[in-house]
């Protein structure tokens, strides 16, 4: 059966890879897709969200969601991402102001349909807003909510406990994960396992095919942050992660936990943190196979330029 799928996102180099692989997969179809600001502000996310797209190929319509958290000052991350948000792609056309709207998910999901698996892959900031202007809509259409965000067990990336999407809006990222939607949370415990290793990417980005020479120039940026970060010797590909857990849950393992965001101002702004007296329970990824993800994303990103092989370290 194919699903129909609605990703936020806030492309954001590894969001390439994730609507790359959601507009490609036969499993599903990307009904829509709704930009958040996160890595790069909103205009530059909605112009790469059409660029990729347009490699997918996919005409899934991409709307404008909100241009900053909820309550916080605005923070973007073109350390991490390059000061377009594509990595080494900094010659890219000048992004068309875009006006920011409440509603931008709502819309998408209008358009995608009923039974929609919903994939956040940004602050949450968007879903919060649906939630606060339309709850009754967001439940009727979305039959399950997948996020790349938080950590259990495993590091922050934002500060010494947070993970990045939940630190830049912990509002928003409570106001959900207390909705009741049933979210299972894809977080660093598991997206840390899927590391595209330097020697990849450096296949990718001097192979005769211009389709790779695009995503080594993609992902080029990304290793260099890791190794000047972590010294970790390729890039930690999050949120094509998500993606393929909304595909296939079976190539994970879920635990169900009560989860809390910590709200506050100093270095656990962000924490999503086991306990926490009258919290719902989340799902929360805590191990996944990655022979089939692999697999998935040789089929659908990397194909015929890398093997299994390439993502041994
Ligand atoms: C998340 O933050 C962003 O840098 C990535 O796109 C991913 O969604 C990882 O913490
Ligand atoms: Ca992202």
């Amino acid at each position: 059966m194919t699903r129909t799928f609605v990703i936020d996102t806030d492309p954001g180099i590894d969001d390439a890879l994730a609507l790359l692989l959601a507009a490609r997969a036969s499993a599903a179809r990307l009904g829509a897709v709704c930009v958040t600001y996160g890595n790069t502000t909103l205009d530059r996310a909605a112009r790469n969200a059409r660029l990729v797209l347009a490699r997918g190929p996919s005409a899934a319509p991409v709307f404008a969601g909100w241009d900053r958290p909820l309550a916080r000052p605005l923070i973007t991350a073109k350390e991490t991402h390059g000061v377009e948000g594509l990595g080494d792609h900094d010659d890219l056309p000048a992004p068309e102001a875009v006006a920011p709207s409440r509603r931008g998910l709502l819309d998408a999901l209008a358009v995608a349909g009923e039974d929609v698996t919903l994939v956040t892959l940004g602050p949450l900031t968007n879903l919060a807003n649906a939630l606060a202007e339309d709850a009754a809509q967001v439940r009727r259409r979305v039959t399950r909510h997948v996020m790349m965000g938080g950590n259990v067990a495993e590091a922050g990336n934002t500060g010494p406990f947070s993970e990045f999407n939940v630190w830049c809006d912990p509002e928003a990222a409570d106001a959900v994960l207390r909705a009741g939607l049933g979210t299972e949370m894809v977080g660093l415990d598991v997206t840390r396992r899927l590391v595209l290793p330097a020697a990849a990417v450096a296949k990718l980005a001097t192979h005769a095919d211009p389709a790779a020479r695009w995503l080594g120039r993609l992902l080029g940026f990304y290793v260099r942050f890791h190794e000047e970060v972590e010294g970790l010797r390729g890039a930690v590909i999050n949120d094509p992660l998500a993606v393929a857990l909304a595909l296939q849950p079976a190539w994970g393992t879920l635990e169900r936990l009560p989860l809390a965001v910590d709200l506050g101002a100093g270095e656990d702004r962000g924490r999503t943190a086991p306990g926490g007296r009258g919290d719902p329970t989340i799902g929360v990824y805590r191990s996944v196979d990655l022979p089939p993800i692999h697999a998935l994303l040789i089929e659908h990103l990397f194909g015929g330029w890398l093997s299994a092989g390439d993502f041994l370290p």
